[in-house]
């Protein structure tokens, strides 16, 4: 069952705030940016943030399918479920979670976010609305992080935090997957409110063979077995939800380039989209994919309750029509 953890309130601070303590709740608020396209790396100070870049070059990847509609047309059918959500989305700083944040700005989603370095977000994410994106400093392996006051007027999730599978510098401070794809998710979870009308898990193929080869490999130090846990314990929570288990993730992260040439190196690749239900794809999927079809599923009531996994393949895909998406998932076979 979700149950609410108790610790003091979170505080909502002015702009651009410096964390200090990492027991202490914190809040960044970001402004308004303007409609340009820029390259990745500029100073926060900037109005032309890196996420605009994103922003934009999510749309480009979006609107370029031959299924997909002109940017109008986009800003019209998204605006008309932007209103009523407040999505949380934890591991935005990742290769998908930054997608996630850049579409959900691009859609006129509102997004809280959850970080372990709220910096970070002004890097990445540059100025924004304070109404439209709100930033937390929050560590998901300390349960005392997750205050209740964080979930106020969240309706959804997307969960996309992860690490590396072996050991590497990610793992500093023992930031390892069974801390981070277990305990981090379970207390994640456990500190959700009942009304939350989906979470989204972005968890992985080959979670149900970890035992088996070549799965066994990459579950050397856990991080498949650890990541089934975390599903399980979503799976259990009473809470509704949609687990999403990617094939190796492609394309991305962004951070250290130009996200804008990168993406116009792979556009017209891998945007076919295969979806099954239970563990069976072996293959690959863009990043853009996986974060598109976490947003997709938000408004999809039947994707409740549901496990898919999901690749990408060479040639068309759905882009952001979301009819297609439901035919996408409808379809989903189990494997
Ligand atoms: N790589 C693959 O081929 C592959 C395949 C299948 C599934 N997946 C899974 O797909 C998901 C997305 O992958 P990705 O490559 O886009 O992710 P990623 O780039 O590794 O990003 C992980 C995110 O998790 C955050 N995070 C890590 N530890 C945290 C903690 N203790 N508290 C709060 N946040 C924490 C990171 O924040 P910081 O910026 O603070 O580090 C970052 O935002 C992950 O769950 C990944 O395991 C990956």
């Amino acid at each position: 069952m979700a149950s609410r953890l108790a610790s003091a309130p979170a505080t909502p601070l002015s702009a651009h705030f410096h964390v200090e303590s990492p027991k202490k709740l914190s809040y960044t608020t970001l402004f308004a940016f303007p409609s340009l396209s820029v390259p990745w790396r500029v100073n926060i100070s900037s109005s032309r943030g890196p996420l605009l870049s994103s922003v934009n070059a999510v749309r480009e990847e979006l609107t370029e399918s031959p299924s997909s509609e002109s940017t109008d047309d986009y800003d019209s059918r998204t605006s008309s479920s932007s209103t009523s959500k407040l999505v949380l989305v934890v591991g935005a700083t990742g290769g998908v979670g930054q997608l996630v944040v850049a579409s959900l700005i691009s859609r006129n989603i509102k997004a809280r976010l959850l970080l372990r370095d709220p910096d970070k977000a002004t890097t990445l994410f540059g100025m924004q609305d304070k109404d439209n994106l709100q930033v937390f400093k929050v560590d998901t392996r300390c349960p005392e992080n997750l205050d209740p006051s964080l979930f106020e007027g969240v309706t959804h999730v997307i969960c996309c935090t992860g690490t590396t599978a072996f050991p590497s510098r990610r793992w500093d401070g023992d930031n390892t997957p069974e801390r981070v794809d277990w305990e981090g998710v379970r207390n994640l979870v456990s500190a959700l409110p009942s009304s939350l009308k989906r979470i989204v898990l972005v968890s992985s193929v080959g979670v149900t063979k970890f035992n088996e080869l070549p799965w066994s490999i990459m579950n050397l130090f856990g991080v498949l077995k650890y990541k089934k846990m975390g599903e399980d314990f979503v799976r259990k929570s009473g809470l509704p939800f949609t687990i999403i288990r990617p094939g190796r993730l492609t394309d991305g992260p962004y951070t250290s380039y130009d996200l804008n040439t990168l993406l116009k190196a792979t556009a017209g690749q891998r945007r076919a989209v295969l979806i099954g239900k239970g563990d069976k794809l072996v293959g690959e999927v863009s990043r853009l994919v996986v974060a598109e079809a976490c947003i997709q599923v938000l408004d999809m009531e039947f994707t409740q309750g549901e496990v898919y996994e999901i690749n990408s393949i060479e040639g068309d895909g759905p882009g952001s029509d979301s009819q297609k998406w439901q035919e996408l998932f409808k379809n989903a076979q189990p494997q």
